[in-house]
């Protein structure tokens, strides 16, 4: 059984204290619950570290986000891949355990609210898959494929998800997809695949029933816990966490 833990959109930006205290919080869930026998084996970031982009934000991201458990951090529409590393070309990751591959992709695209997993990433990804053998794969990144019931976020998706469709359907052994974005934690399938979006570490968006504002300001920040047991199969549990 492996356990990968997930949060997703903490969006640093410059020192607010509520969203730092929210950063915290969890950081300190997941730390306080790494090392012993059943410990935590990954942690994914899927993406919207920064809240604009800037290089401070990602100093800043540096100085909260730190934990011994082995991470892949992803990019989302609010980051920028040159003030988070140098560069144009996308962050794309991997991390083989023993029995277990997580891919974590770059969906964003610079200068764009929506996203996309363009073929270079989609070829890069089927190179690990192929080259890690007959092990599960769990693949994280940050925007939804498929619209999720909620207008705004629905209208800034992967808009056109057939290529990233076809790769899903093409590797038999990935047993899961998980995302962020949305600011909600939900469960839902693409391609025949289960497909799980992550609660907002910094916030939570209304679903459309709770209220005209974009944030919802009710509801604390939150962690998915992934279980992949020993036939591959995904169960997702949700914790969210207190501040204070
Ligand atoms: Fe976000
Ligand atoms: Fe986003």
């Amino acid at each position: 059984m492996f356990v990968v833990a997930q949060i997703s959109d903490l969006h640093f930006r410059n020192s607010d204290p509520e969203q730092l205290a929210r950063v915290d919080a969890v950081m300190r869930y997941l730390n306080d619950r790494c090392g012993g026998p059943s410990a935590i084996d990954a942690l994914l970031v899927t993406g919207d570290l920064a809240d604009d982009g800037l290089p401070g934000q990602y100093e800043e991201a540096a100085a909260h986000v730190i934990t011994e458990i082995p991470t892949l951090t992803l990019l989302g529409n609010h980051d920028d891949r040159i003030a988070y590393h140098g560069g144009l070309q996308p962050v794309n990751s991997s991390l083989l355990l023993d029995g277990l591959l997580l891919l974590g992709l770059d969906s964003s695209v610079p200068g764009r609210q929506d996203g996309e997993l363009t073929e270079t990433t989609l070829a890069w990804a089927s190179e690990q898959i192929e080259a890690a053998g007959d092990v599960p794969v769990l693949i994280a990144f940050h925007h939804p494929p498929i619209d999720v019931g909620m207008p705004f976020m629905d209208s800034i998706r992967q808009l056109d998800p057939s290529g990233f469709e076809a790769f899903v359907r093409r590797h038999q052994n990935i047993v899961g997809l998980v995302c962020g974005h949305i600011h909600s934690p939900s469960a839902t399938t693409f391609a025949g695949v289960p497909l799980v979006t992550a609660p907002g570490v910094s916030s939570t968006l209304n679903l459309p029933f709770e209220g005209d504002d974009v944030l919802n300001d009710t509801q604390p920040p939150g962690i998915a816990f992934h279980f992949i047991d020993d036939t591959g199969r995904l169960t997702t549990h949700f914790r969210s966490v207190r501040l204070g």
